[in-house]
C-alpha cells in the first residue's frame, strides 16, 4: 500500500492480531508460516518542512528506504545521519527501535513522528519524549505495540555538521584512506561506516540475516565485577543504568562464532549475526537462537534478548 487511505481500507474489517506491517523486512524472523495479512509499506516522499541558519527539518514518509534517505542528506552536506549509513530497512522502522550504529542513535536527530492510531484511525504526533526511546527501544515496541502505524518521521539535520568519529574503527579506516579524522567531513564518515559494515556484516541480499540477532545485554555493576575477575578480557560500557556487555563477545566465548549448524550459523566475522546459508526455516534459526541463549546463560548467567522482531 502506498497511501494512508489504502492502509485504512486494508485494515477495515481485519482483526488487530491478524496482520503485521512489513517495512524493508530486514529485522524480522518469521518462526513459521504467517496466517494473516501482511501489509507492505510503500508510502514514499521526502519534504523539507523548515529551515534555520543551523538546521534543516526534513519529513520522510515511512516507506522510504533508510539508506537512500541518509545518502540524500549526506550528498547535500546535511549532517546527522552519516554514522547510520547502510542500515537496511525503512525510515518508518527507524524510530520503532531507535536504530543506532557507530556512536549515534536516531534519537539524536529525531524531532517527531506521525502515527496512525489503529483503533481510532486518527493521525497522532509524537515527540522524542513521547516515543520513550531507549537502547533499541521505543514505546512502539512496548506499551503501544501493534497499536500504531508510523506514517512519517521528522528529523533535524545540521547545516554545519559536527562529526562523530569516536566509535570503534572509524578513525582507523579514515587513516587508511589518508584522512585525518579531525578534518573529516560527513561524506568521509559515511564512506568509513559503509566500509566497516561491508567488511563485518553480511549483506542480506547475499546471505539471509537480520543484522544483530540479540541486543547487547545490560547487567548490574556487581555482576560485571564478578565476571571481570573470571574473564579479564570482558568489555563493558557504562550505559542505561548498568554495564552494557557486547553480546558478540559472549557468543564468541561460548564457541559459536563461525559455527555452522545445518543451514544456520553464527557469522564468521560478527558472532552476533545469525545467518541462513540457504534452506533454513525460521524455526531452525529460532532453535539456534535458543541454543545460544542457553549457553550464554549457563556460562555467564546473562539472559540474551532478541533484537529482531520475532513473529509467530
Ligand atoms: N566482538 C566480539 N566478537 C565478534 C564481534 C565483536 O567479541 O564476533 C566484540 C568487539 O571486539 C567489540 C564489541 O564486540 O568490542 C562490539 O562489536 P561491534 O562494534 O561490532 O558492535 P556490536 O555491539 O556487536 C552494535 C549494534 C550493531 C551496530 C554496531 C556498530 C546492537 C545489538 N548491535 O553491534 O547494530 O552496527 O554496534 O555500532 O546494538 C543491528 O542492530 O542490527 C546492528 C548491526
Amino acid at each position: 500500500m502506498s497511501s494512508l487511505d489504502e492502509l485504512k481500507q486494508a485494515l477495515s474489517g481485519t482483526q488487530r492480531n491478524t496482520f503485521f506491517f512489513l517495512g524493508g523486512g530486514s529485522n524480522i524472523l518469521l518462526k513459521g508460516d504467517y496466517d494473516g495479512l501482511v501489509i507492505k509499506n510503500n508510502i514514499k516522499g521526502i519534504e523539507i518542512i523548515g529551515e534555520t541558519d543551523e538546521h534543516i527539518f526534513l519529513k520522510a514518509y515511512s516507506g522510504e528506504n533508510w539508506h537512500e534517505l541518509v545518502m540524500y542528506c549526506v550528498s547535500r552536506g546535511w549532517g546527522g545521519l552519516e554514522n547510520l549509513s547502510l542500515i537496511p530497512g525503512t525510515a518508518g522502522a527507524a524510530p520503532m527501535q531507535n536504530i543506532g550504529a557507530y556512536g549515534v542513535e536516531l534519537e539524536k536527530v529525531f524531532v517527531s513522528l506521525e502515527a496512525l492510531n489503529l483503533e481510532t484511525f486518527g493521525l497522532e504526533e509524537f515527540n522524542g519524549e513521547q516515543c520513550e526511546f531507549g537502547y533499541r527501544e521505543s514505546v512502539f515496541k512496548r506499551r503501544f505495540k501493534g497499536k500504531y502505524f508510523i506514517y512519517s518521521v521528522t528529523l533535524r539535520l545540521d547545516k554545519h555538521p559536527v562529526i562523530h568519529a569516536e566509535y570503534g574503527d572509524i578513525k582507523t579506516v579514515l587513516a587508511e584512506q589518508g584522512i585525518d579524522w579531525q578534518n573529516a567531513g560527513i561524506k568521509d564518515i559515511s564512506d568509513a561506516v559503509i566500509r566497516i559494515r561491508q567488511s563485518k556484516l553480511p549483506d542480506p541480499k547475499d546471505i539471509g540475516n537480520s543484522g544483530s540477532f540479540f541486543k547487547n545485554p545490560v547487567i548490574t555493576p556487581s555482576h560485571f565485577d564478578t565476571l571481570k575477575s573470571q574473564y579479564p578480557d570482558i568489555k563493558g560500557f557504562e550505559q542505561y543504568n548498568g554495564i552494557k556487555v557486547p553480546a558478540a563477545w559472549l557468543i564468541e566465548q561460548c564457541g559459536w562464532k563461525g559455527k555452522r549448524v545445518g543451514q544456520t550459523g553464527s557469522h564468521a566475522r560478527q558472532a552476533l549475526v545469525l545467518v541462513n546459508y540457504g534452506d533454513a526455516k525460521g524455526e531452525d534459526i529460532w532453535q539456534l537462537a535458543q541454543d545460544i541463549i542457553k549457553s550464554v546463560k549457563d556460562r555467564f548467567g546473562i539472559d540474551l534478548e532478541p533484537e529482531v522482531n520475532v513473529i509467530g
